[in-house]
């Protein structure tokens, strides 16, 4: 049985690495979800900490500073200052947003590290890596390159070719170079320390796959068994470089903790850091049994959170585990995949500057749009529709006939409430409901029907003005009117309270005019939120028709990424027309839709997935080469176009009964062509 009841709750929200600025896609997989679950637990008057930082360490950080020819001091530096600025003007409300450089942090993950050292946790392994002379280093995989033994590109990495996809060991490559000096690295020895994951195997299993069946979300839970089912093999917590947090015993000299041993304890660290600061006791947080602990992270992170991370805590045995990680999938821009090397993106920043004042718009838009069970695309068109048709024309348009109707008629005092009617009880019932829906949902992580349920209470207020028209009753029945308005005045104190955690500049200005004070859940559904002759003040514009010309700008802006895009890739070769064919041969080709039921890696190829398709008339099997592209998990329950009458073929020992068809991105990435909307498995494609 899932456990309910909690003292108090860790929530934590992944820690972004600082190599560069946040976008739309980090708000709406991670931060929007986990802030509005937390400011509906404050509001419940829950004990809540509320985790974050920067990710300061790893890879992702020195590949940036050599990039832009600095320290990777002065990286970290640099964004982790924009983030946390960008995150705060975004009303994004961590109680603390740390960073992983800080001393606390280095102590805490020194203390965790040498904890299970001394407790024999690790197995040490030697192994040969390549090391650069002249820099006097070992080299990580991506900075080495050589040609590819495949297709004989000339720059190929030490883990893929970028050219012909393939993944590879730097020792696969032909003369390989440093990328540091331009030198032959050369192999030697090397000592690290593994987790063996291999022995957490059964305990994961009990624990994810058959405690958290039916409370984590499908996507998570599909991955983690996936994962387990695959076996789980030793990993290395410690690396050969000289950025990151020392490890902290002897003969490691040179070596720093691995970026995904030390970034999660980060939140640990952090918690520690923001209790201290508070003068409580950070430990009930993460070791007491009545903490409910949760994870909001995007899916690329569901292998750290689920697996590895839980067997650090357990290998450390005094740590609670989380009981949920609601990770989102991904968003997309105007139909193409967010990317910071394409610069394809919509800047945190750059919108608190070009669009200012409109932080909950894109709260609302990213909320309703946010990509819970499946990738899902953000549009400037919907980011617009989203204002004028719902935020000003739904809620802002209630929430001002009632105030400004009030202001008319009774000099801004709350009237009375008289005799009720039908139509008053059912409104009155409704309201009543509403916020247990909302918060069901937020509870279930479903953030979306959560934001629709709260919009529904603001759309039976106007359905309600609209068919009481309180503006023409005034003449003859001022009593009923008195009623009408005192209604819709609860409705509009409620919905301050209930759309608190999605919108809540908006909610604040809206508390202040209505002379609400604290925003509290708990009264949240009574029907005398606002006594009669409590007064209002004037009311305030909560949201404002967004022009064509914000829109139009944005969208160009985007155009001129394209154009900048294309122009760098302009050697990029276009592929020539292949000989005309006539109708007659095209219409042999049966193609069609089909769905992913199962998908899995091919043993001994590192490009081949398989693949059990439902094509709507049988399940078959078909082999792909995808897999530098696509993992199996993520390939699960997806719409594929096929080629559903190509002959057999053999492929590794097994027979591929078709093809799955694809298209090559401007970085050379494949992606699947699917239907824009899903179909029946099956449907053919003309
Ligand atoms: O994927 C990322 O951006 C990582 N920096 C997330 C780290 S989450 C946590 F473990 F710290
Ligand atoms: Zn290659």
């Amino acid at each position: 049985m899932t456990k309910t009841d909690f003292k108090r709750h860790t929530v934590t929200a992944a820690l972004p690495y600082a190599n560069g600025p946040v976008h739309i896609g980090h708000l709406a997989g991670v931060y929007i979800p986990a802030d509005i679950y937390v400011r509906y637990l404050r509001s419940r008057g829950e004990d809540v900490a509320f985790i974050c930082g920067s990710d300061e360490h790893g890879m992702a950080i020195t590949m940036r500073a050599r990039k832009e020819g600095i320290d990777p001091q002065q990286i970290v530096d640099k964004y982790h200052g924009m983030i946390k600025k960008s995150f705060d003007q975004l009303g994004v409300s961590f109680d603390i947003y740390s960073r992983t450089s800080n001393s606390v942090h280095h102590e805490t993950a020194q203390e965790f590290f040498k904890k299970l050292y001394k407790e024999g946790k690790f197995e040490e392994r030697v192994s040969e890596q390549y090391f650069d002379e002249e820099a006097k280093q070992f080299l990580a995989d991506r900075y080495i390159t050589g040609t590819c033994p495949k297709c004989n590109h000339p720059s190929a990495y030490g883990d893929q070719c970028e050219n012909c996809g393939t993944s590879l060991n730097p020792t696969d490559l032909i003369n390989p170079k440093s990328t540091l000096t331009g030198n032959p690295p050369v192999l030697k020895e090397t000592k690290h320390w593994y987790l063996p994951l291999q022995n957490y195997e059964k305990w994961l299993n009990q624990w994810i796959v058959e405690g958290h069946k039916n409370d984590w979300k499908p996507n998570v839970w599909g991955q983690c068994k996936s994962w387990i089912d695959g076996g789980l093999q030793p990993r290395a917590m410690t690396r050969d470089l000289d950025w990151g947090i020392q490890v902290p015993v002897q003969g490691a000299d040179g070596k720093v903790l691995y970026v995904w041993f030390d970034a999660p304890i980060g939140y640990i660290s952090a918690t520690r850091e923001w209790a201290a600061e508070k003068g409580i006791d950070w430990e009930p947080y993460w070791k007491d049994k009545d903490t409910k602990l949760v994870h909001f992270i995007g899916k690329d992170n569901i292998v750290f959170h689920c697996i590895i991370f839980p067997a650090i805590l357990k290998a450390h045995g005094d740590y609670i585990l989380p009981e949920n990680v609601p990770a989102n999938e991904f968003l997309n821009l105007e139909n193409d995949k967010i990317s910071t090397s394409r610069n394809w993106a919509v800047w945190l920043h750059e919108y608190l500057q070009e669009l200012p004042g409109k932080q909950d718009v894109l709260r609302y838009a990213l909320c309703a749009n946010a990509p819970e069970t499946k990738d899902n695309d953000f549009t400037w068109k919907d980011f617009q529709a989203r204002n004028n048709s719902e935020l000003v024309a739904i809620l802002g348009n209630f929430v001002n006939r009632a105030v400004v109707l009030t202001h008319k008629y009774f000099e801004g005092k709350v009237p009375e409430r008289g005799e009720l009617f039908d139509i008053d009880r059912e409104v009155l019932h409704a309201l009543g409901q509403v916020p247990k829906k909302v918060g069901d949902s937020i509870e279930r992580y479903r953030f979306r029907e959560a934001l629709a349920e709260m919009m529904d209470l603001a759309r039976i207020g106007n359905k309600y003005l609209a068919d009481t028209e309180p503006w023409k009753l005034i003449k003859t029945d001022e009593e009923r009117v008195k009623s009408i308005l005192n209604i819709a005045l609860q409705l509009v104190a409620n919905l301050a309270i209930v759309a608190e955690p999605f919108i809540p500049f908006s909610t604040a200005k809206l508390s202040d005019f209505i002379n609400l004070g604290q925003l509290d859940w708990s009264v949240a559904g009574s029907d005398d939120l606002l006594k009669a002759g409590h007064e209002l003040k004037q009311p305030q514009l909560l949201f404002e028709k967004i022009e064509d010309k914000t829109i139009e700008e944005q969208i160009q802006k985007l155009e001129n990424t394209k154009k900048q895009n294309q122009m760098e890739n302009k050697e990029v070769e276009v592929a020539p027309l292949k000989e005309t064919i006539v109708f007659d041969d095209f219409m042999k080709l049966d193609l069609r839709v089909g769905t992913i039921l199962e998908a899995k890696r091919v043993e001994k190829s590192n490009k081949l997935l398989q693949f059990l398709v439902d094509t709507g008339v049988d399940k078959r099997t078909i082999l792909s080469g995808i897999a530098k592209h696509y993992s199996p998990e993520e390939m699960i329950g997806k719409q594929v176009t096929i080629v559903a009458n190509l002959a057999p073929r053999p492929m590794m020992g097994t027979v591929s009964e078709g093809m799955i068809l694809m298209a090559e991105d401007a970085e050379g990435n494949l992606r699947l062509i699917q239907p824009n909307e899903n179909v029946n498995p099956g449907s053919t494609v003309s």
